[in-house]
């Protein structure tokens, strides 16, 4: 697969550097626009292009209407309810508290790990594994400068590390009972209707199972919790004895192991 970084539509200086900026942290080669379309450049090179605006990196890949772009999606309204005292199920199954140390093997779009991030705090970690190169610029990128009005969400972005890596790699290189609660959250299998951004992050970001030597792996670095989610009728949940939190008259559902 090769990939091309362009700027928007009309050229500006700002996308020039932002392009350039990219294409140094990513090591694709930067493409003058020359006013083509998306689609004409894909055709051009035959790859899928990263576009710099002004606002926001978005990728598309040979095939794609919409783009991958970042946005906080459903941390937005979480972190709302959780600030008027209501609950979290990921929050919940975690056991997440001020000060905890959160990694989350399987970033996408950081949703989950913003929502931990709220919890855990100025004393706590939350660093998110990415593997897919151009998902995990996107979002780190996005984390620092998506704008909003809620600090807290400001606060929460800011917080979270991100690493480009594949989770068992990143994993291996963890010491013995170095992260409280260790969180997977893998490309499910079949569908399910979604939010348009989480329906591109699916046409762009890698699709893993769950292997045995991951979930053990997570249990040897995880000093409480391995937390799994997966679509409610997923094998996972029996196949490595997670305990299934029963959620009615949702897809997802939580599976976790305790220490
Ligand atoms: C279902 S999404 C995660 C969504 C995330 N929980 C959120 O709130 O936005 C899965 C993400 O994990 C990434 N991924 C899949 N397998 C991975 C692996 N083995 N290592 C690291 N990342 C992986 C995919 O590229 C995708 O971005």
């Amino acid at each position: 697969m090769t990939v091309i970084i362009t700027t928007g539509g009309r050229f500006d200086e700002q996308s020039e550097q932002l392009a350039a900026q990219a294409a140094s942290i990513l090591g694709y080669p930067v493409v003058e626009r020359k006013k083509r379309s998306v689609i004409r450049l894909q055709q051009d090179y035959e790859s899928d292009v990263i576009v710099a605006g002004k606002d926001r990196f978005e990728l598309y890949r040979l095939g794609m209407d919409e783009p991958f772009f970042f946005h906080p999606n459903s941390a937005g309204f979480r972190l709302k309810r959780l600030l008027k005292g209501e609950s979290d199920p990921l929050v919940e199954v975690s056991q997440l508290k001020h000060g905890d140390s959160f990694l989350d093997c399987t970033l996408g779009l950081a949703s989950d790990s913003i929502i931990a991030s709220s919890i855990t705090g100025d004393n706590g970690k939350v660093t998110g594994v990415e593997a897919d190169p151009a998902v995990a610029f996107i979002t780190g990128r996005g984390l620092r400068t998506f704008l909003t009005d809620s600090t807290q969400l400001v606060q929460a972005m800011g917080r979270i590390d991100v690493i480009h890596s594949e989770a068992v790699k990143f994993l291996r290189e963890q010491a013995d009972a170095s992260w409280d609660i260790v969180y997977i959250d893998p490309m499910f299998h079949a569908p399910i209707t979604e939010s348009s951004n989480f329906t591109a992050l699916r046409q762009v970001g890698v699709h893993s199972l769950l292997t045995q030597e991951w979930m053990e792996q997570a249990q040897r670095v995880c000093r409480r919790r391995v937390v799994v989610k997966d679509r409610f009728d997923s094998p996972v949940f029996e196949q490595f004895k997670l305990e299934q939190k029963i959620r009615p008259n949702t897809k997802f559902h939580f599976g976790f192991i305790e220490k």
